[in-house]
């Protein structure tokens, strides 16, 4: 049977972002609803949480830097609010991160990352070998130095969605599963049409469905947002006893990264892989040895852990590594998607951001170097 539901906005995709873009649009006085066919497949799922806009800098990336540092400010506010408004916790701990050289080389690019984050006002302090291990002791030895920054923290992306889909909730925020195809009429989004034959009709339909969010049936070519599945395997460990780490660790070992997330509740959560390996959400064997291989070379103690899990994630890669936020080009769909390594971070800004969008027709000025036109195709004269 074919039912039709009308809200102000659809948001396809039910994880992090697309559920605080639902609340962020429902606390302005929209009526919303979310429609996602798994939400758990989502990357939050298997993301380790770091909110590090200055350890994960990439010189070529000076205007996503500014929007993850400005995303980063606001971060203890929106927690704040939301475990105001819902009781839960969001993990989210000020505990700064250490990036670890692994050897002269490291320590040489750790030197160029500090020099270039002080022509950008960032605060981080280099570290000799015996200074990191005063910060770290549980570090192996004869580590050469590391990278202190202060600002770099984390939040538990698990702890922090059941928030946020509380908080929608609470506001009235209704959720389908479901697949949803674009509903369209002439040059316009006139809402989606879910699996079992349903009509949902809305002004305004928003694709934050991840990875996934090139793939919605409906969307024209020319209007879909080009993400491409990056995927990422992190694990969850325990190790006996009073946790080892108190900051979030980061390093390169022999040429590959690797970091450790240190949860309040003595979980450690290493990641990731990264891996082009379209759809495919297995868990390679391959991966998890050399993520606890070269953990363990900068926590040597790692080897007595229990091995709680091994998630797997695809994140939503983007061809400039930036989000993809704003007006689509068809009138009524709008992006928010692409974030690639820094969804959670993002997720704040980009909810603020499309809720503004929606509601005053207006992108914020930070996110409109990120707007989807960015990619649009040049005309040929
Ligand atoms: N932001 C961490 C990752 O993408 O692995």
């Amino acid at each position: 049977m074919r039912t039709t539901t009308t809200s102000d906005v659809i948001v396809v995709g039910a994880g992090v972002i697309g559920a605080a873009v639902a609340w962020r649009c429902a606390q302005r006085g929209l009526s919303v609803t979310v429609v996602d066919p798994v939400p758990e497949r989502g990357a939050w799922h298997t993301a380790a949480g770091m909110l590090a806009p200055i350890t994960e800098l990439h010189y070529a990336e000076t205007p996503l830097l500014r929007l993850n540092l400005h995303a980063l400010a606001g971060y203890p506010a929106f927690c704040a609010e939301l475990t105001e408004l819902t009781g839960l916790p969001t993990g989210f701990r000020e505990c700064g991160t250490v990036s670890v050289a692994w050897d002269g080389a490291d320590l040489a690019a750790l030197r160029d990352l500090h020099a270039f984050g002080n022509t950008l006002g960032i605060d981080a302090t280099l570290l000799t070998g015996r200074e990191l291990r005063e910060v770290e002791p549980a570090l192996a030895a004869g580590l050469p130095g590391g990278l202190l920054a202060c600002g770099d923290h984390q939040v538990d992306p698990r702890l922090l969605r059941a928030a946020v889909v509380a908080a929608a909730t609470q506001r009235g925020v209704h959720t389908r599963a479901a697949q949803a195809r674009l509903d369209t009429d002439g040059d316009r989004t006139v809402g989606v049409r879910l699996s079992d034959g349903t009509a949902l009709s809305a002004g305004t339909v928003v694709l934050a469905a991840g990875a996934w969010s090139g793939q919605i049936d409906g969307v024209a070519a020319a209007f879909a947002p080009p993400v491409r599945p990056v995927k990422g395997q992190t694990l969850r460990l325990r190790l006996p006893g009073e946790p080892r780490l108190s900051h979030v660790v980061r390093g390169t070992v022999k040429g590959t990264p690797v970091y450790l997330v240190p949860r309040a509740d003595g979980q450690l959560i290493a990641g990731a892989s990264s891996e082009e390996t379209g759809f495919d959400m297995s868990a390679r064997a391959g991966a998890v040895y050399e993520l606890l291989r070269d953990a363990q070379s900068l926590l040597p103690e790692l080897a007595e852990a229990v091995l709680e899990e091994v998630c797997t994630g695809l994140r939503p890669g983007s061809p400039d590594n930036a989000p993809i936020i704003g007006s689509s080009g068809l009138t009524g769909l709008v992006h928010a998607t692409g974030h690639f390594r820094n969804g959670i971070l993002l997720t704040a800004v980009t909810a603020d951001g499309v809720a503004e969008l929606i509601t005053t027709g207006e992108l914020p000025e930070a996110l409109r170097p990120f707007a989807p036109a960015r990619f649009a195709q040049a005309v040929p004269a």
